[in-house]
């Protein structure tokens, strides 16, 4: 049995195992799973698709309540469709990669994506909880989440694991791609990426995926023990 309305924020750099750890979290504690860098991907890709211009905030900001963005979170398999198509692999482009930071950095991006992402928290914890990863989540979309975690890795260990995650992309590119997504995060100016009050800071550079997902699972029945 869960806290009702249990929300377990996890916040990190890109690399970091956040997606991993998040899901495997999810799975063993039974409960739901949000990836809302997934939803920042989906909206970076439809403008890409649109055509629009993604580094003119004010040309995104005008088209960006249009696509219908809608998250399934299955944590053994979460899904995302734009307008009703699957972009689970489309989204994972070099083209989104490159894009998605300046488009995230767009305050009416931000806000109406906040909407949708507490749109679904509200639905899943009336039903039981779930675990929710970004870069803002225990800062801004769940500041009341009882648990939130923060984690990060080294550059290196980060890009390595990514580029394998891409099937054997070039290391050296990966974490050049990662630090630099990681200073437009860090650096904007609505919602940045920032460890949020009372965060958990994992450092998981040393740990295996099942270790950090010990630690995670740990934490949350802990707090679970504690109300
Ligand atoms: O977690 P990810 O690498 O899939 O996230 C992609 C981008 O989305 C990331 O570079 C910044 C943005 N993002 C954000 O601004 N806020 C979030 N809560 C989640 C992601």
């Amino acid at each position: 049995p869960h806290l009702s309305g249990l929300v377990v924020a996890i916040d990190g750099t890109s690399g970091s195992g956040k997606s991993s750890t998040s899901r495997g979290a999810a799975d063993r504690l039974g409960l739901r799973y949000l990836d809302t860098g997934a939803m920042f991907r989906a909206m970076t890709w439809w403008l890409l698709d649109q055509g629009v211009d993604v580094h003119d905030p004010a040309a995104v900001a005008a088209r960006c309540a249009e696509p219908q963005i809608v998250s399934g979170t299955d944590p053994l398999a979460p899904t995302i469709t734009v307008d009703g198509t699957d972009v689970g692999v489309a989204i994972r482009s070099d083209a989104v990669n490159a894009a998605v930071s300046p488009v995230s950095a767009v305050p009416e991006v931000r806000a109406r994506l906040l909407d949708l992402q507490r749109a679904v928290i509200a639905a899943e914890t009336a039903e039981g909880g779930i675990v929710v990863e970004g870069r803002d989540i225990g800062s801004v979309v769940a500041p009341d989440a009882p648990v939130k975690l923060y984690l990060s890795a080294d550059p290196g260990a980060r890009a390595a694991r990514r580029a394998a995650e891409q099937g054997g992309a070039d290391v050296a590119a990966t974490r050049e791609s990662l630090l630099a997504r990681d200073q437009i995060d860090s650096g904007r100016a609505t919602a940045p990426l920032v460890m949020a009050d009372g965060a958990v800071h994992i450092d998981t550079t040393a740990y295996t995926l099942d270790e950090v997902i010990g630690q995670v699972v740990a934490l949350v029945e802990d707090a679970e023990a504690r109300t």
